[in-house]
């Protein structure tokens, strides 16, 4: 998969800037045909050679060719409605200090975002979903992604967690405080669980039952507010469109075996 990028073009005509060339991208699948762009045609053939390659198109458009990473693929992925969005999944990877000899447990697995960006970090994430529909979805992405270290499990995770000695629970579900005597039990010493939710009673109930638990100590709630701005020239602000609620994210962490 590859990545086609058109720098926007700017011109000073009588004192004035005008865009004379949008900016655009083209994220490219099938290789075997040629694209076409707002600018013109890019040809097959150009699509082989090296990343950061310049091409042109029929209209004599300039395009960096990029080979396609990680997060051009995660960020094109058929997500499914209240997908945890990626300053969230940032916080979830500081916090918890995940590493490639991390083991995971993830629930509901959704459309597969948060397991497959845990997944991209860690040793081996195991999924828990009850939808088929949303395995079908998961299963998809993940093979677009390339990952083979998530394993999917079929099975709600209020019935229990199969995995042991487990370094972080992500729970994102209706009713995330069924799962804390399960984790309680899964996590390793000193391993975290985490609950993403995107409503206050949620946190609330799953605050109150971590409380209940002395092998679990409550950390922290964190919301995470991002704020866009934009740029041009000195006109420098934040933008306009609002900021809207994702969710919140609980912190716990097991401190007795
Ligand atoms: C908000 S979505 C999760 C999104 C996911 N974190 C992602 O990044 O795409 C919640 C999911 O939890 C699943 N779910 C609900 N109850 C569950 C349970 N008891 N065990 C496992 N999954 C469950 C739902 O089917 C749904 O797919």
């Amino acid at each position: 998969m590859k990545v086609l990028i058109h720098k926007e073009k700017r011109e000073v005509v009588d004192g004035r800037e005008f865009i004379v060339s949008k900016a655009r991208q083209y994220f490219v699948t099938d290789l075997s045909k040629d694209v076409h762009t707002l600018h013109g045609v890019i040809s097959k053939s150009d699509l082989s050679k090296p990343s950061g390659s310049v091409i042109q198109s029929g209209t004599g458009k300039e395009f960096v060719l990029l080979d396609a990473s990680f997060i051009d693929v995660y960020k094109r992925l058929r997500k499914l409605p209240q997908t945890i969005p990626l300053k969230d999944i940032g916080l979830i990877v500081g916090e918890t200090g995940i590493n490639s000899q991390s083991i995971i447990v993830d629930g509901g697995l959704g459309s597969g975002a948060l397991a497959s960006a845990l997944a991209h970090i860690a040793k081996h994430v195991t999924s828990y979903e009850v939808r088929d529909d949303c395995l079908a979805t998961a299963e998809e992405n993940i093979k677009k992604l390339g990952l083979t270290n998530i394993t999917i499990k079929k099975k709600s995770l209020y019935d229990g967690i199969d995995e042991s000695d487990v370094d972080l629970i992500t729970l994102d579900l209706p009713e995330p405080w069924k799962v804390i005597p399960h984790a309680a039990k899964s996590l390793k010493t000193g391993g975290f669980i985490i609950s993403y939710s995107p409503s206050v009673p949620q946190v609330m109930d799953f605050v109150n039952e971590l409380h209940k638990q002395d092998k679990l100590l409550y950390l922290k709630t964190v919301e995470i507010i991002e704020r866009l701005w934009e740029i041009e020239g000195r006109r420098v602000r934040p933008k306009s469109t609002g900021i809207g609620h994702s969710g919140f994210i609980v912190f716990a962490r097991k401190i007795k075996c």
